[in-house]
């Protein structure tokens, strides 16, 4: 039985691990590839979903869960331009996070000469607010579309239901078309029933005909600790951390912090057939293979050939332990399009046919 305590801190909240990690700068740059290929397709098929189901619509919007610095997502935004101008439509991207470090290196970034974006106000950050607020937004326009990204600063002690209410007051009161998570801010989540509340809000604060990507870390990562914590999670030798169900565990950060982390088995299933209202669809998608940060580009598309592998092979079924055990990381999807309609736009988006070239064939 493992005794031995060996935590460098007890339980910090994720507002003051992500502040530090983000401050220091190391975390961003884990990995030789920024956005991986399976995390870009699958954001620029949702996109496509959205087009779809909401064709008439002026703006796209897109609430981002955990944003961070907003390392999928602005991507993103700064290929948007190039691949939907056409289609007239403005974006607006909200950023939520708990970390107003993460996010403000998000908004400099986004103000650097290179992209441009400026303050629609004087925006406000307040590091130690504990109820949560809208600290501004910064934009954009060119060629006939605007787009806008609003920096939403959260705190995990607040109820999900506040993040929900915040999230909508920074898209003036109106539902999302598309919501985001990338590389398990879910997962930061202690508790079963916590985890079950945010993917609650998150789902009624998406709009019926929206889409939801939802990426966590599963079973097949870190699992070199899951028996260390399988161990303490029957013993309860927690040590303070909040270790209550299978999958959760305490992770050392690159600044030696101990983390709580949750990965994600057959229970996504169960959050996700929770959030799924009549004439909604939901399903998983691998989004990356076991193993080390890449080390180069090369390593990055091995591992995404063989997540599409088996990705094929998982297609239109309901997945089992096993199936979570070979991802590192999955994404879990809602959306109100069937299998078959789905699986026929992705196909046009193959050759190119889908959106007048709003998603033209290799853009992805
Ligand atoms: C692993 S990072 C991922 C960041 C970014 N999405 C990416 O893909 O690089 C997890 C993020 O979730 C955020 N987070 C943790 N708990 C959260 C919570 N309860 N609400 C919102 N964000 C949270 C952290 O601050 C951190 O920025």
């Amino acid at each position: 039985m493992t005794t031995d305590l060996a935590f460098r801190n007890g339980y910090v909240s994720q507002r003051a691990i992500y502040d530090e990690r983000y401050e220091a700068g190391r975390y961003d740059r884990r990995s030789a590839v920024h956005v991986l290929n399976a995390e870009r397709l699958a954001l620029g098929h949702a996109v496509n979903r959205v087009l779809t189901s909401a064709p008439k619509t002026r703006t796209i919007s897109l609430f981002d869960f955990g944003y961070g610095t907003g390392r999928v997502t602005n991507e993103f935004i700064g290929s948007y331009v190039d691949r939907y101008s056409e289609l007239g439509k403005d974006l607006r991207v909200v950023a939520y996070d708990v970390s107003s470090v993460g996010l403000m290196k998000a908004k400099e970034a986004l103000s650097s000469s290179s992209k441009k974006f400026t303050e629609d106000a004087p925006i406000t950050w307040r590091p130690e607010d504990a109820a949560g607020y809208v600290a501004g937004s910064v934009s954009k326009s060119k060629a006939g579309v605007t787009i806008t990204v609003v920096f939403v600063h959260g705190n995990e002690g607040q109820d999900p239901e506040v993040m929900r209410r915040l999230a909508l007051e920074a898209n003036d009161g109106r539902k999302y078309l598309l919501t985001t998570s990338w590389y398990s801010g879910l997962g930061h989540i202690p508790g079963e029933r916590l985890r079950r509340d945010y993917f609650r809000q998150l789902g009624e604060l998406t709009a019926r005909r929206g889409e939801m990507v939802m990426s966590v870390s599963s079973t097949g990562d870190l699992e070199e600790l899951q028996p260390e914590f399988s161990e303490r999670l029957s013993s309860g030798i927690t040590g303070g951390f909040p270790i209550q169900a299978p999958g959760d565990l305490v992770y050392e950060t690159e600044l030696g912090q101990s983390n709580f982390y949750h990965v994600f088995g057959t229970e996504l299933n169960d959050h996700m057939r929770a959030i799924a209202g009549r004439g909604q669809h939901w399903w998983m998608e691998g989004i990356r293979y076991p193993g080390e940060e890449f080390s180069s580009r090369q390593a990055e598309r091995d591992n995404y050939q063989r997540v599409r592998k088996a990705n094929e092979s998982k297609r239109d079924r309901t997945w089992d332990a096993d199936d979570f055990r070979e991802f590192h990381t999955v994404a879990a999807f809602r959306s109100p399009l069937a299998p078959k309609k789905r699986q026929q736009l992705e196909a046009a988006e193959a050759i190119g046919a889908t959106h007048r070239g709003g998603c033209r064939k290799g853009v992805f």
